[in-house]
């Protein structure tokens, strides 16, 4: 499984590094080729003569080192590896992965790299449970950044509680899970609807909603990091187009729904837009002003249902089509009569209503409705909600072959 792989290990300075040189010894006996880069601190706590003797190849340190950059720059030592390893994910450098500061060797490398990446942090239990080091790992587990651990227990500071490494075993058992099933969706072609719609009334007004994109997003950043070619339809938000996705940005239901049509032909589609239910009939061409008379009446019209559109598209359906329900009472049964109305599979529900909290929160308490049976998950972030989803994607995917 490992036979052959190429891994970027990168060993940053905590306490736990000398258990890096376990690792690579444990990953170049599987039959990986191991390439290490050691940052300033890490070069505390091990050698580079140490990691040198036990992967077998050069250790990089130094980002100017001009010999270096003409044999193997930054650049092409994220490219050649097939996953990164971080480990011990210090504090320090999630911060800096999350921010994207580049300022030596190992940040830079992540920093170019658009290939996938492995966490293994550890760190004092408090600064585990700043709420930096919080947002800086949902930041992260947002962007695809797969997170090992860490364990709970005494750590090297004398403190007891989470922040110790995983164990070595642990962190290479996530490797070879990785490799095994990494890339489930490897062929197949998601499109996915984010965001709410924006309908114009005037040249500056429009009607819209309280979408923020956040769980569709998450869940194209999911999809992509199974291995689905992903095609993100996005209405206008401020989340930043997640990468690795194709993401294509429309304004309006119509442009939304020619977007979808013309992302087609796929397998997976998680329609998870909140469109605008209508549209003004006849958008003014120039400004309304007040003051000319009465109040303006606004003559709506119906958009186009996307979801129900691709439901039913015959041929050009995809294998596999997910729907949302935005609900404020009987969220369950609202849900399951809304996957029957618009011939979806699956209807993902949730609690929309202001005791829910969901429009622009991280968290989200769904129900996964499909035929005859309904799964009730508990509360979590979107981003967790998002990596089940794909989960239970490559499930049906797996099965149905
Ligand atoms: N949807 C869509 N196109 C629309 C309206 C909704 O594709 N014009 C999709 C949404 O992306 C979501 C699902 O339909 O996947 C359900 O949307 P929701 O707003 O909860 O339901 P509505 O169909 O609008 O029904 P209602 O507002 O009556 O609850």
């Amino acid at each position: 499984m490992l036979d052959g792989k190429r891994i970027l290990l990168i060993v940053p300075g905590g306490i736990a590094a000398y258990k890096s040189l376990e690792l690579a010894r444990l990953l170049g006996r599987a039959g990986v080729r191991v390439l290490a880069i050691l940052t300033e601190a890490g070069a505390k706590f091990v050698t580079p003569l140490s990691l040198a003797a036990i992967t077998g190849e050069k250790v990089y340190s130094d980002l100017f080192s001009l010999t270096d950059e003409s044999e193997m720059g930054h650049i092409r030592l994220a490219r050649e590896a097939d996953l990164i390893v971080v480990t011990p994910a210090t504090a320090d450098i999630l911060a800096k992965m999350a921010h994207g500061i580049a300022n030596d060797l190992a940040t830079t490398a992540l920093l170019a790299s658009d290939k996938p990446v492995m966490a293994a942090p550890a760190m004092n239990v408090r600064m585990w449970e700043h709420p930096a080091t919080r947002a800086n790992m949902e930041t992260l587990a947002a962007r695809g950044v797969r997170i090992v651990g860490p364990g709970a227990g005494e750590l090297a500071c004398g403190e007891m509680g989470e922040g110790r490494l995983a164990e070595v075993e642990d962190i290479l058992a996530a490797i070879t899970d990785f490799f095994a099933s990494g890339q489930p969706l490897t062929g197949r072609h998601a499109i996915v609807t984010s965001g709410p719609t924006h309908e114009p009334l005037d040249p500056v007004r429009f009607i819209g909603n309280r979408s923020s994109g956040k769980q569709g997003h998450a869940i194209a950043t999911a999809l992509a990091g199974l291995g689905a070619r992903t095609t993100l339809i996005s209405g206008p938000v401020a989340e930043p187009d997640p990468p690795g996705v194709e993401t294509v940005h429309t304004e309006t239901a119509i442009e939304m729904r020619d977007a979808v049509r013309a992302a087609l032909p796929a397998d997976i589609a998680v329609m998870a837009a909140a469109v605008a239910d209508w549209r003004a009939k006849e958008p003014a061409p120039t400004k309304i002003k007040k003051g000319e008379g009465e109040a303006p009446k606004l003559e709506l019209v119906e958009n186009p249902d996307i979801l129900a559109e691709i439901s039913r598209s015959g041929n050009a359906r995809p294998g596999l089509v997910i729907g949302f329900a935005a609900e404020t009472e009987n969220v369950v049964a609202n849900g399951a009569a809304k996957r029957e109305a618009k011939g979806c599979d699956w209807i993902v529900a949730n609690d929309v209503s202001a005791a829910g909290g969901v429009f622009g929160s991280d968290k989200n308490t769904v129900h996964l409705i499909r035929a005859g049976a309904t799964e009730d998950w508990p509360a979590m972030t979107k981003t967790e909600v998002a990596t089940r989803l794909a989960d239970a994607i490559a499930a049906h995917f797996a099965a149905a072959s």
